[in-house]
């Protein structure tokens, strides 16, 4: 069990660019906490200076109540799992999870009893004594897992682990993750550049940019309530439309000075070949630029006064005629100011009737 704080962190490699700006977090007890950010952003620094493989340049790191900044890797109690796995192929799968073991002097017997109690956890019991070229891609992957967690550590920490398995064997090993997760009870620190593993996996999410923190919560408060337009956009698939002011105006004649963008969700749009008159919605005249019928939603990327927009619908796929309408609630709109910043307390002046908007 772990709680682990970081307060004020920065990391400069040289040269005077910081890799990492003055974070300040804390990664509850217990929790599947997901660094999720574009490549670039910090994400495996901040991971390496929490397992301590790198040091901080400025900055305190607490494991539990414990500041760990002078506390060696391998004296934190900390397992890890990367995306290349770097297992030993001359090494059987027993001699590749027991090998930390040894390493630690952990006496035969004791070896004998940890590797089997996860053995059977990570499905790998008929796999022992094979080579790791003779596993799959996901196999060799829970061998790792397995090594870390003969380990018993107190914090796991895995960096991008699932990049190098195909879509398939991703989205199976998401789940026996969360799976482990649950049953471990242990905090779990996962870095990942994908935001649809962020939202699937996570208890909570820290989104990171340019080596700062943008926002830190749960996947739906996130999703709900992004805090700028940054998170706004990077969770959510098609990500949420962000419309500048200029583009705005044409139909929201009124809104306030202070907003400088405005934000739907595409999944928050409907889409018709009639008005729909809909209350409480600005309607809008669209032209359809392209269509992917992805079986249970289709995605459409329209052109409307508002400018272009990705609207995704769980009805059956338009039929092809010229005129097509888009109905966008305003209570579904989001409001930036201008540094990116949300503006909570909204502002759109929001109309009883439809509004029509149509050219
Ligand atoms: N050992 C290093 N030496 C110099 N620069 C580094 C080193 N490791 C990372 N960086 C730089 O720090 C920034 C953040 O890198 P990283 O933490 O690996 O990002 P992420 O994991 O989010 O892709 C990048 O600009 C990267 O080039
Ligand atoms: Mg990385």
């Amino acid at each position: 069990m772990a709680e682990i704080r970081l307060e004020n962190v920065v990391k400069e490699f040289g040269g005077g660019e910081q890799a990492v700006k003055d974070i300040s977090v804390t990664i509850k007890d217990g929790s599947f906490t997901i660094l999720v950010g574009p490549s670039g952003c910090g994400k495996s620094t901040t991971l390496r200076m929490i397992a301590g493989l790198e040091s901080q340049t400025s900055g305190n790191i607490w494991i539990d109540d414990k500041n760990v900044n002078n506390v060696p890797a391998s004296k934190r109690d900390v397992a890890m799992v990367f995306q290349n796995y770097a297992l030993y192929p001359t090494m059987t799968v027993r001699e590749n999870i027991e090998f930390g073991l040894i390493n630690r002097k952990v006496p035969k017997e004791e070896r004998k009893k940890l590797i089997d109690e996860v053995v059977d956890i990570v499905d790998l019991r008929k796999h022992l004594d094979k080579k790791p070229d003779k596993l799959s891609g996901g196999q060799r992957q829970r061998v790792a897992l397995a090594r870390a967690m003969v380990k018993k550590p107190k914090l796991f920490i895995l960096d991008e682990p699932l990049s190098n398995l195909d879509a398939k064997l991703r989205t199976q090993m998401r789940a026996e993750l969360i799976q482990l997760h649950k049953r471990l009870g242990t905090t779990f620190v996962y870095v990942t550049h994908d935001q649809i593993e962020a939202m699937s996996m996570g208890t909570d999410i820290i989104i990171m940019d340019h080596g700062v923190v943008k926002q830190q919560g749960s996947p739906m408060e996130v999703y709900e309530n992004p805090t700028n337009t940054f998170s706004a956009s990077f969770i959510g698939t098609p990500p949420m439309n962000i419309i500048d002011r200029s583009n705005a105006v044409n139909v929201l004649q009124d809104i306030n000075d202070t907003i400088q963008k405005v934000g739907i969700r595409p999944e928050h749009i409907h889409i018709s070949t009639k008005p729909l008159n809909l209350a409480h919605c600005i309607e809008l005249s669209a032209t359809i630029l392209s269509m992917e019928t992805l079986g249970a939603e289709t995605l459409y990327q329209v052109k409307t006064d508002m400018g272009v927009m990705n609207v995704r619908s769980f009805l059956t796929p338009l039929s092809n005629v010229e005129e097509y309408f888009i109905s966008i609630p305003y209570e579904k709109l989001f409001a930036f100011d201008r540094n990116g910043d949300t503006i909570k307390a909204i502002v759109f002046d929001i109309k009883e009737e439809p509004v029509h908007v149509f050219n």
